[in-house]
């Protein structure tokens, strides 16, 4: 399968069943609409991918997307939650997930943050010999898990690889086994092993890299007198963001993971954290044409979202398929580039697009949106932050209200003296 597409009606690209001219309409622009019934669908997938193997636990990483509702819909999925802060455990507990169902993966974790996350009786999965002594000394008898800097990388960009030797994340894999005995004479109690290698890769090969270490750590373990019982693959499963660009293939990946695990070890439960995967083509990004602009080298397509709204093409010169949505599928007679209205030249959302002859009014949709989209949006140029809705048998529900003013102001204060 390639990358996600969509059926139209009279030029009009159709979302959840629904015509997307007509959501802007209903809740304006820049808009992130989300297809529930998609957004289900990914995570049965992933869920049954693996299961059909051995236990499964799938921890959603929510980082991706943090909107109660779409949190809510997995949730009743069944799925659980990686949490990277205590802000994000909060979240999901509002959106009614049990502590059991959440654990924790922070980087540079502060006392007062571990004190909150032990509060809460949500499990921690230990990403230094620092944070494990300062967790011992807050609780000991806890169930923990550690973070191990696996050696084995992959990602769509640089920023987003996490899992090679020398990263800021993680335990290196030499220190693991006295590092686990050292949990235990603490007092802790280590049951769990857990690498995330990066975001968004596409080949099924750096993932069985990374089973070959974890379960060559675990039988060093077990030699040393530590049971493990679940693995953590973390997440990382790339999508096609590109018309053409193939998917990870699925299936291989569960079959051949799952395989070492079962070959090497008596480890029964595999944990995965797929952020993307879940979220991201579950969602588009509407923005209205406000400006075309003949720059004499190049057009312009000037919307109203830049990367206040969707910062990952700024930010990793990733790919987000572009279209108009009120003229889908029309013969693509252009070249133009896609910039929003933020000062700066870094800010734009495609380069080279074909498109059709584009007019001011005219809607563009931005495909894939959905992980890392809102989530890492900003109110920069004081912009504030855009609405989000959610489509479910064709109707299309608010589920986050345009920001405005007063949220850019909340918080603020001006002491008395320069107010004169
Ligand atoms: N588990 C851990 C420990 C992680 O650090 C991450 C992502 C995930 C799971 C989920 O990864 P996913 O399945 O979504 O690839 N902002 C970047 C991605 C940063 C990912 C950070 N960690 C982007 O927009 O591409």
């Amino acid at each position: 399968m390639a990358m996600r597409d969509f059926d139209s009606q009279d030029g009009n690209l159709l979302f959840g069943g629904m015509k997307a001219a007509d959501i802007a309409a209903q809740f304006g622009t820049p808009l992130y609409v989300t297809d529930e019934a998609r957004l289900r669908e990914n995570y049965r997938r992933v869920y049954e991918a693996f299961s059909r193997y051995m236990e499964t636990e799938v921890h959603y990483a929510c980082k991706a997307n943090t909107n109660l509702a779409i949190l809510n819909i997995l949730r009743a999925e069944g799925s659980g939650i990686d949490a990277v802060s205590i802000g994000e455990i909060e979240t999901c507990l509002k959106a009614g997930f049990d502590p059991e169902k959440i654990m924790y993966t922070g980087v540079n974790v502060s006392n007062e943050e571990l004190r909150a996350v032990v509060d809460r009786g949500v499990m921690i999965n230990l990403d230094s010999v620092s944070e494990m002594k300062r967790l011992a000394d807050i609780k000991t008898g806890l169930n923990v898990s550690f973070r191990i800097t696996p050696g084995v990388g992959s990602g769509h960009d640089a920023k987003v690889i996490t899992g090679n030797k020398g990263a800021k994340f993680g335990i290196p894999k030499e220190k693991i086994v006295e590092t686990y005995l050292q949990a235990a004479d603490l007092g802790l109690k280590p049951i769990g092993i857990h690498a995330h290698i990066g975001s968004g890769g596409q080949s099924v090969e750096p993932f069985e890299q990374e089973m070959e270490v974890l379960t060559e750590l675990v039988n060093q373990l077990d030699e040393a007198g530590i049971k493990i019982r679940f693995i953590d693959m973390g997440g990382g499963i790339g999508v096609p963001y590109k018309p053409n660009e193939d998917e990870m293939d699925l299936n291989a990946l569960a079959s051949e993971v799952t395989d070492i695990i079962q070959q090497n070890t008596d480890v029964k439960k595999i944990v995965l954290e797929p952020g993307r995967y879940i979220v991201a083509d579950s969602t588009i990004l509407l923005t209205r044409c406000v400006d075309v602009k003949d720059a004499v080298t190049k057009k312009y397509v000037g919307v109203d979202a830049g990367f206040n709204t969707l910062i990952r093409p700024a930010m990793y010169d990733a790919y987000h398929y572009i279209t108009l949505a009120n003229r889908f599928g029309k013969a693509c007679t252009g070249r133009y580039d896609i910039a929003g209205p933020i000062c700066e030249t870094g800010d734009y959302l495609g380069h080279n697009r074909v498109m059709p002859d584009v007019q001011e009014g005219d809607l563009v949709a931005i495909y894939d949106a959905g992980a890392y989209g809102f989530s890492m949006s900003s109110q920069y140029n004081s912009r504030p932050l855009c609405a989000e809705a959610l489509v479910c048998d064709g109707k299309a529900e608010l589920i986050r209200e345009r920001g405005t003013m007063e949220d850019i102001w909340r918080h603020q204060k001006v002491p008395a003296r320069l107010l004169q």
